[in-house]
């Protein structure tokens, strides 16, 4: 079995492909995990999921998860949004230990998840609804986010008079139509055909940008990952632990013409080969 933080690396980096600390440090801003691991207790038996994980997501930064399917990405982040519990260990955010779900943070899951009698407008205003926000200040801006991701139009509409790629950029919306501090998503952009994906992964980087939220983003694709993120981790197989943590030294504002980049393409291959030498492909 493979240690439990990071297993030696079959291929040693290059200067400007570094291997970075995992943050941890006495920091109370950001999102902090301590020996937080998970195993899903079932009829059939124990389901290990997460080795005991320990690192710092910064404040303001972008982080992005890749790994193998099934090695607990979705768990991590519904450990981090106060879903679910943890087996061992402690999740903090923002110095606070997460025990329940924090109103301070955008979830969007692997499905859309919309709520079938709400229309798509309705369905975008749920956390005002919920937090009880004033309707009127947010409506323009769940309207806007709409137009952003090209949904105007289809304000009326039930979920099911949209494909899959739209559900999932209203579900977007309703992540950030209250502004939280901290988005959590989780593969957001897997329904969306390239192009449309490459439009949101352009118009996620400038919000990020913009207004300093941290991200926490888990996707299937490398290219994506090392594209938006500061930093990238990169998971084992189940029982997910840290295979390596990369900082991504590309400079921002980003374009899609950074793909080109050696660094990029560099990075993207280095990140690749823990697939290949775990033996299995994204
Ligand atoms: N509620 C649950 N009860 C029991 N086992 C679970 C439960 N949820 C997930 N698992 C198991 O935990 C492991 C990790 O699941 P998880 O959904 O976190 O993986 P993932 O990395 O997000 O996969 P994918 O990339 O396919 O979305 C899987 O082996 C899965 O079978
Ligand atoms: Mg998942």
């Amino acid at each position: 079995m493979k240690s439990a933080t990071r297993p030696n690396d079959p291929v040693q980096p290059s200067a400007h492909l570094r291997v970075v600390s995992d943050g941890a440090g006495s920091d109370t801003s950001g999102i902090k995990l301590s020996g937080v691991s998970k195993t899903y207790r079932t009829r059939d038996g124990d389901v290990p999921s997460l080795r005991p994980l320990d690192f710092h997501i910064n404040e303001g930064e972008f982080f992005v998860v890749v790994g193998p399917s099934g090695c607990g990405k979705s768990t991590l982040l519904k450990l981090i949004s106060g879903l679910l519990p943890p087996t061992t260990g402690e999740v903090l955010v923002e110095g606070e230990k997460v025990t329940k779900p924090h109103g301070n943070v955008g979830i969007v899951f692997q499905n859309a998840l919309l709520l079938p009698w709400r229309n798509i407008l309705s369905n975008v205003m749920l956390p005002i609804d919920m937090k009880r926000l004033p309707r009127a200040k947010y409506l323009e801006r769940a309207k806007q986010l709409l137009k952003l991701v090209g949904l105007s139009g289809f304000e009326k509409k039930l979920p099911w008079q949209l494909s899959g790629g739209m559900q999932q950029r209203a579900s977007i919306c309703r992540a950030l139509v209250h502004d939280p501090k901290i988005m959590l998503m989780d593969e957001p952009f897997g329904a969306l055909d390239a192009l449309t994906r490459e439009r949101m992964n352009v118009e996620l980087m400038r919000i990020q940008r913009e207004t300093g939220k941290t991200v926490l983003l888990i996707t299937h694709s490398i290219p994506e990952a090392v594209f938006l993120a500061d930093r990238v981790l990169v998971m084992t197989e189940r029982p997910g632990a840290i295979a390596a943590i990369y900082d991504v030294p590309l400079p921002r504002p980003r374009s899609l013409d950074v793909m080109a980049d050696p660094v990029f393409t560099e990075l993207v291959q280095r990140i690749r080969k823990h697939f290949f030498s775990q033996g299995s492909l994204d």
